[in-house]
């Protein structure tokens, strides 16, 4: 989603701000902009695509000026071109934003009646323009802002910087993010941490509602009554830590084979090793006392999940209701009082899951959540959280921040399982030695390279695949699935195989590759007659299995990636590892934007 700077400094700032943006990249965007005050003159540059045909427009014509603001632009409303990136500028004011202002064409046609001509089709312009009248009606920067900001419904995180006004930047928060960061004689907003990781890393966020008057001396809060609020300022943990692609050629690439480290520290956190026990973490609600636990979470995050709920209902015998976040936000489901929620989000900003907690919040159930950043608005929101220890996810395909929250489940599930009593004390003992053996599993899963880039040949050639998986491979192959299809482009679907004669086996001919995730476990008797099903209809077979699984198959298939012989509770952590890779090599034979897939954000916060 769009990505926000703004900073009143000392040096020139647009060179500072496209770097900023470029730690902003992640989050997916299709256009970019830069505006700054310069000598008294407003004055921007802006370009469709990547941020480096911005920096070419700005090394043809730089900018200068120590104060501005700077934008990347997921587009919304209107087509992503030069008109509509942001900043929009109206008379003295510039503006950019992330969100979607939802009266927008109400106060369109207000303003087109009061003689304005718009610029562009983005709802954005609206509050530039908003703000000018404001001003023309004599109000200073910082109340003509505060005026407009009233007029605005919607989800909003707002930069606005005025003609005359060398020392403010004005930014508001309604939904999506915005964090200051605090500078030495300079200030900064930016849409989180890491775009204000070169620059500072004491941070203070904003809360929804809030709006800030950032000057070069600090910065002062207000509610929308317009009463000065304190937010804590923090240390942003972040900004510590370097994002590049060490020697990778793509950020998914790198978090890929971070994951056996990533997995290792975030089971650390919830395991006592030595001991063979879970690690005595604090909760907000008592698992032996609670009789649901529901689940909520979109994407990648929403398949760790289910798998969550396979490993809770079996190991702790704990009821879990899961559901698609966007869904579970409407569907007004009744959630009795001895029930508690787990929402689950890489970014912790993630619109709907976070309308999904606040809709649990009125219900008055305890709140947790499983996030990476511990500063998101989830997080701060939650009663209690379990971080993953991942470390910042930049390749737009989420990777290390699942199989993180799958060991944060599976230390749940042990949690819970104790708590309930339906683990004794030496099942425990073994099902952490079996974790603690996850990360080197997972590392032997990262040395299939050479047979998964030869599937992934075949598989850029294609224009469907179809995944099945049984238990919890079945959300396996859901991720698989839904894995290929946003970095490939290729239809990929993901199916229970025992649904396979429920109707997609109508697909299955030569030309469909089929990807069969089916470690030998107590059910892969059953996976084998639905493999036995798709090869006696010409489907070409890819069975992702261990080695027992590869003796006992016996069908022709494309190919058998083997993996180690691993636990049935770890094997999830470890079967994601190929299915990811398979996805990126395949991406990688197509050429396409690996880390940023064409129409894709990280961090949705528009629902
Ligand atoms: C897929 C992917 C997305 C996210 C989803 C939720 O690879 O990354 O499906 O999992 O957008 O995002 P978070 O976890 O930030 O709430």
């Amino acid at each position: 989603m769009c990505g926000i700077v703004g900073i009143v400094g000392q040096a020139p700032v647009a060179p500072l701000i496209v770097d900023a943006l470029k730690r902003l990249e992640y989050r997916g965007y299709d256009s970019a902009g830069v505006a700054t005050l310069d000598k008294g003159k407003l004055d921007r540059r802006r370009a469709e695509g990547k941020l480096v045909n911005l920096e070419r427009r700005l090394g043809d014509d730089p900018l200068g000026g120590t104060i501005g603001i700077g934008h990347t632009r997921w587009a919304t409303h209107g087509v992503p071109n030069e008109a509509n990136a942001h900043p929009h500028f109206a008379e003295d004011v510039a503006v950019v934003h992330n969100g979607i202002i939802e009266n927008f064409s109400e106060l369109r046609d207000e303003l087109k009646a009061d003689g304005v001509v718009f610029s562009s089709q983005t709802d954005t312009e609206v509050v530039a323009h908003l703000v000018a009248r404001e001003l023309k009606n004599g109000a200073s920067a910082q109340d003509a802002a505060f005026e407009a900001l009233k007029r605005l419904r919607g989800a909003f995180a707002l930069a606005i910087m005025f003609r005359g006004e060398e020392d403010l930047i004005v930014g508001a928060r309604n939904g999506p993010p915005l964090a200051v960061g605090h500078g030495d004689g300079e200030m900064y907003l930016g849409s989180d941490a890491i775009a204000l990781a070169p620059f500072t890393n004491a941070i203070t966020y904003l809360e929804d509602g809030d709006w800030v008057a950032v000057r070069r001396g600090g910065m002062e809060i207000f509610d929308m009554a317009g009463q000065p609020v304190e937010r804590a300022r923090q240390q942003s943990v972040g900004t510590s830590l370097l994002v590049d692609k060490g020697n990778h050629r793509h950020f998914m690439e790198k978090e890929i084979h971070e994951q056996p480290e990533m997995i290792s520290h975030t089971l650390a956190h919830y395991l006592d090793f030595a001991g063979g026990t879970v690690a005595d973490f604090a909760l907000p609600f008592d698992f032996a006392k609670i009789e649901r636990l529901a689940i909520s979470a979109c994407g990648t995050a929403y398949l760790a999940g289910l798998i969550g709920k396979y490993w809770l209902e079996r190991y702790a015998r704990l009821p879990v209701d899961i559901d698609i976040a966007s869904e579970f936000r409407y569907r007004e489901m009744p959630l009795p009082d001895n029930s508690a929620a787990l929402f689950i989000s890489q970014s912790g900003e993630t619109a709907d899951t976070l309308a999904s907690l606040r809709y649990c919040r009125g219900e008055g159930i305890p709140i947790t959540a499983i996030v990476n950043v511990r500063e998101s608005t989830i997080a701060r929101e939650s009663d209690g959280i379990f971080p993953t220890l991942a470390g910042p996810e930049i390749g737009v395909a989420s990777t290390k921040a699942f199989t993180c929250q799958l060991s944060v489940l599976a230390a749940l599930t042990l949690k819970a399982a104790k708590a309930r009593g339906t683990i004794s004390a030496e099942e425990e003992k073994a099902l952490v030695r079996q974790l603690s053996e996850a990360p080197r599993y997972a590392s032997q899963a990262l040395k299939l390279s050479s047979g998964i880039e030869k599937v992934a040949r075949e598989l850029s050639h294609v224009r469907h695949v179809l995944y099945l998986g049984r238990d919890t491979n079945y959300p396996l192959a859901l991720e698989g699935a839904l894995k290929l299809k946003e970095i490939s482009y290729i239809h990929a679907e993901g199916y229970a195989a025992g649904e396979l004669k429920h109707g997609p086996i109508a697909l299955i001919d030569e030309q469909m590759p089929v990807i069969v995730i089916a470690p030998h476990d107590r059910i892969f008797e059953k996976t084998v007659s639905n493999m036995q099903e798709v090869a006696a209809r010409g489907g070409r077979i890819v069975l992702v299995t261990d080695e027992k699984g590869a003796r006992n198959a016996t069908l022709d298939t494309l190919e058998t990636i083997v993996l180690p012989d691993v636990p049935e509770f770890v094997a999830p952590i470890v079967y994601a590892l190929p299915i990811q890779m398979l996805a990126y090599h395949t991406a990688v034979i197509m050429g396409t934007d690996v880390d940023q897939p064409r129409n894709l954000a990280k961090s949705v916060t528009v629902e």
